[in-house]
């Protein structure tokens, strides 16, 4: 088998990436190692900023995002059992969010290409990548024949690693030409999804001396909340009683008294980790999305980060198809990086602000809720935490 790009994963990052090359007449092969539903059965990331939604727009598969996701132009945050607007709308000149789960857009972009006919090949087995430094680059899998492990080759003029954190890309990679940055937090999130009205029309990002907690949503009718738990923890710990008991005493009362509470419909706990790999690219291999970089979940970057990445790979594609032009290429890890470090960077720091380090004892938590009475009550200090949360545009700095 032949084809221009081998996209490995079928995430977020590798759907879209597709499409985007689809769109551009480039073509790909996407190679995932589970099966289409077990990608569409992980609970995860809920917010979209402009640039992810302009570009499932341009890929043209927009139209059920703008019919069921929700623009929120605000969050609230609460600390000393008070809670306190950010308008972003109002800080940013008229930017928002929108609420659209990870799942929904992975469906709508995995039912795009389907309906395209293009090759997606679930359940790859042990999906390997060869001479990367070369013009030849291979990617090899398992699948069918005996016990599913007849080996296939795809010949490919670049492989997209799209792999997330635990991929077989950034891991192929010898150890003297990458560099891994990394911080562990000694806490994770507990998230539980519910059929639910959620508690608030906007999110609450909640500081409290119990923990951090989040109540966020995914419509009307179905909320999803997590709360800082120490990562020692197991799901099992958790009943659904105990999480909303637990979750009741991080609101304030306004919101403890409006919390509509019910069976879990799905629970787990997510560690939190700060990780950036450096370079993105190697030889004519490209890491993109969680396979190059994780951020704590604070700040809801994640997913974001992984279509900016792909925006980028696909015009570096692009630029070397039908201009011959390696510029693009050449310029894809410094460009996605400096993206990359100002995500990370925000999402270290409002993760700092929001959760209970018991190592910083009681002063820890003044400090914290001093930082926040500033950032509410300072025009300049709202703004920055509106600008990140919103996004920074594409071309920011340039
Ligand atoms: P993934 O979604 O991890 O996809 C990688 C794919 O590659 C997977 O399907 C995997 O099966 C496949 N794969 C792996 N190894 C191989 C292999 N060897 N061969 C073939 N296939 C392979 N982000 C936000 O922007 N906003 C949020 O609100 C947000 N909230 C989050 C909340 C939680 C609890 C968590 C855990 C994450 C959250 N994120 C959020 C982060 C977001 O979910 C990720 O950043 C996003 O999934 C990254 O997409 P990806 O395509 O790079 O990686
Ligand atoms: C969600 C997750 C986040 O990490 C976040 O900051 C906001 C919302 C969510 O899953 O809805």
């Amino acid at each position: 088998m032949r084809t221009q790009v081998a996209i490995i994963g079928a995430g977020p990052a590798g759907l879209l990436l597709g499409q985007l090359l689809y769109k551009a007449g480039i073509d790909a092969i996407i190679l995932e190692r589970h099966t289409g539903d077990y990608v569409l059965g992980r609970i995860r990331a809920g917010i979209l900023e402009q640039v992810s939604i302009d570009l499932m727009d341009e890929v043209g598969v927009g139209q059920r995002m703008h019919k069921e996701g929700l623009i929120h132009g605000g969050f609230d945050m609460l600390f000393k059992g008070q809670r306190h607007r950010i308008d972003m709308n109002e800080l940013t000149g008229g930017k928002h969010v929108m609420v659209y789960g990870q799942t929904e857009l992975t469906r709508d972009l995995m039912e795009a290409r389907q309906a395209a006919g293009l090759t997606t090949i679930y359940e790859a087995g042990n999906v390997t990548v060869h001479d990367y430094d070369s013009a030849k680059p291979r990617v090899r899998y398992e699948k069918d024949g005996l016990n599913g492990k007849e080996v296939h080759e795809i010949e490919c003029d670049f492989i997209a690693g799209c792999d997330g954190f635990h991929g077989v890309c950034r891991a192929s990679v010898p150890h003297s030409a990458i560099r891994e940055y990394e911080k562990v937090y000694p806490f994770g999130w507990l998230g539980v999804l519910s059929e639910t009205p959620p508690v608030h029309h906007e999110l609450i990002y909640a500081n409290s001396p119990r923990g951090f907690a989040l109540c966020s949503q995914r419509s009307h009718t179905r909320s999803r909340y997590y709360l800082q738990v120490p990562l020692t923890d197991k799901v099992q710990d958790w009943s659904d009683e105990a999480f909303w008991q637990e979750l009741r005493l991080r609101l304030d009362p306004e919101a403890r008294a409006h919390l509509v509470t019910g069976p879990s419909i799905e629970k787990s706990i997510a560690p939190l980790r700060s990780f950036v790999t450096e370079p993105m690219r190697f030889g004519r291999m490209f890491l993109a999305g969680d396979a190059a970089h994780i951020v704590p979940p604070t700040g809801a970057k994640g997913l974001n980060l992984a279509a900016t990445d792909v925006k980028y790979l696909s015009s570096a594609f692009i630029e070397y198809y039908r201009e011959k032009s390696e510029a693009g290429i050449a310029h894809y890890s410094e460009r996605c990086l400096r993206r990359v470090w100002r995500a990370e960077r925000f999402s270290w720091w409002f993760t700092g602000l929001m959760h209970r380090f018991p190592e910083n004892g009681e002063i820890g938590q003044k400090l914290q809720e001093a930082e926040l009475d500033y950032l509410i009550n300072s025009e300049a200090g709202s703004r920055s935490v509106a600008e990140n949360y919103v996004g920074l545009p594409l071309n920011f700095g340039e």
